[in-house]
């Protein structure tokens, strides 16, 4: 299929190259002209495992192209994807500028059987919002489809050649098959491909992602419980995973989520709820946890050096908001560092990837260290926001001998507690007894 691909963000530049992967001709289109000339150079603006290698692999294939030539790549697609930001707005809400200005510019070009399927995250009524703007603009009915994405950043590549299901909202039942053509070499393990009305293929975006960040915030607000009442938070979580209702995924707590898509999907929802007349209790709750949760580590520390943190220096390891991305996007690690800046402390930080993103706002407020032991070297303890696999078994003796006193505070349970204790560490962590 000939396909276009507006937005060469995370979610369409990942799903422009796995359809060109697949045997499509995919030209991906954006209006950043250095980020084409970049891609167009085999060069990837985001840190994603494997995603380089597919660029290059295709487009040397040619059957996958960079322009910044709307018109030109609609003019002979079958599908028009439509991959742009949809940033939280002032109100809350998702901001879909990009979005119409995109449907505007395309109009002109699309062919008259051609499918415009939105991929970016969306409110419910989007895609009838975009079906009447094509009909206004083009002076008849296009297709207009829905197809939410649900990769994860640093597993993008895997979670879309294997995803756990495929959704798509259509009207017209025949673009719903060709969409199921399209997907069919990803779906090879029997995986289903589900169709929907348009609005309820938009709503399951965003109930997936507040389902799971609802999983994060109780099991962050039970962890504060456990803290506070004697017990581990990690056994609680054996104890309730094991019932088949329950389970154990998405129920690890830390120091918050963070990232392009919770905390701003979960915020759209809230604003779709009042849209409703509907009060977003449980959603309000949600993101106020979340909030705090960002501020546990800082707690605790303030907690232990009763507020007064001028003349100390802190190791902070991990600043992206999760293993294998350089996203720092709403990443806890930020709440961290402006308020021990803003108390005068001295921070010296190490990320595999995001430590370039991290210097672009705070220059050289902080220390950047090219490896993790190197940020303990007279730190007066370490401070963990992110499960980084190098993060898990240090050297803790070496740990031990460069910290100034062996403290650390780890969002991330990454460590025994016995074992930290016999090693004379005093070991704050999340849910659990220090
Ligand atoms: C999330 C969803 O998982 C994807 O399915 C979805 O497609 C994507 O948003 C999106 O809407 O585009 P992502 O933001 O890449 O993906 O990151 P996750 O791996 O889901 O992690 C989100 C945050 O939750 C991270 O800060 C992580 O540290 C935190 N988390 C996750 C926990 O604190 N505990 C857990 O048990 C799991």
């Amino acid at each position: 299929m000939k396909i276009a691909m507006v937005g060469t963000g995370y979610v369409g530049l990942v799903t422009g190259t796995c359809f060109a992967d697949s045997g499509n001709r995919v030209t991906c289109v954006d209006i950043n002209a250095a980020k084409i000339a970049d891609l167009n150079a085999g060069k990837i603006p985001i840190y994603e495992p494997g995603l380089e290698e597919l660029v290059v692999r295709n487009s040397e294939a040619g059957r996958l192209k960079f322009t910044t030539d709307l018109a030109a790549a609609v003019k002979d697609a079958e599908l028009v994807y439509l991959g742009v930001g949809t940033p939280q707005g002032d109100d809350g809400a998702a901001d879909l500028s990009a979005l119409w200005a995109v449907v505007d510019g395309l109009a002109p070009h699309l062919k008259p059987d051609a499918a415009v399927v939105i991929k970016s995250t969306v409110p419910v009524g989007t895609n009838a919002e975009t079906f009447a703007r094509l009909r206004e603009k083009t002076g008849r009915d296009c297709h207009v489809a829905s197809n939410p994405e649900f990769l994860k950043e640093g597993a993008a590549i895997d979670d879309f050649m294997k995803p756990d299901r495929v959704v798509v909202g259509v009207r017209d039942p025949q673009v719903g098959e060709k969409l199921r053509l399209l997907y069919a070499p990803f779906l090879r393990t029997e995986k289903p491909f589900l169709v929907m009305s348009p609005e309820s293929a938009e709503l399951t975006k965003y109930v997936a992602n507040a389902m799971l960040a609802t999983k994060i915030s109780f099991i962050n607000t039970m962890a504060n419980l456990t803290e506070k009442l004697g017990g581990d938070i990690n056994d609680v979580r054996r104890g309730i995973g094991h019932d088949s209702r329950i389970g154990f995924a998405f129920l690890f707590p830390g120091v918050g989520y963070g990232g392009s898509c919770f905390p701003k999907d979960v915020r759209a929802l809230e604003a779709m709820f009042e849209r409703a007349g509907i009060d977003p209790v449980m959603l309000k709750a949600v993101d106020v946890i979340n909030e705090a949760q960002k501020r546990t580590l800082l707690d605790k520390m303030t907690e232990f050096y009763e507020g007064q943190f001028a003349g100390k220096t802190f190791a902070i390891w991990g600043l992206a908001f999760k293993p294998r991305t350089d996203d720092i996007r709403e990443a806890p690690a930020l709440v961290l560092i402006d308020n021990l800046l803003a108390a005068g402390a001295k921070l010296r930080v190490h990320d595999p990837e995001a430590a370039d993103n991290v210097r672009a706002i705070y220059g050289d407020k902080l220390t950047y260290c090219d490896q993790p032991l190197e940020t303990l070297d007279g730190a007066d303890a370490l401070a963990i926001n992110t499960e980084w696999a190098e993060f898990r078994q240090p050297d803790m003796n070496d740990v031990k001998r460069r910290l100034n006193a062996p403290v650390i505070f780890d969002g991330r349970n990454l460590y025994d507690r016995g074992l930290m204790q016999e090693l004379g560490f005093t070991y704050y962590s999340i849910g659990r007894q220090t």
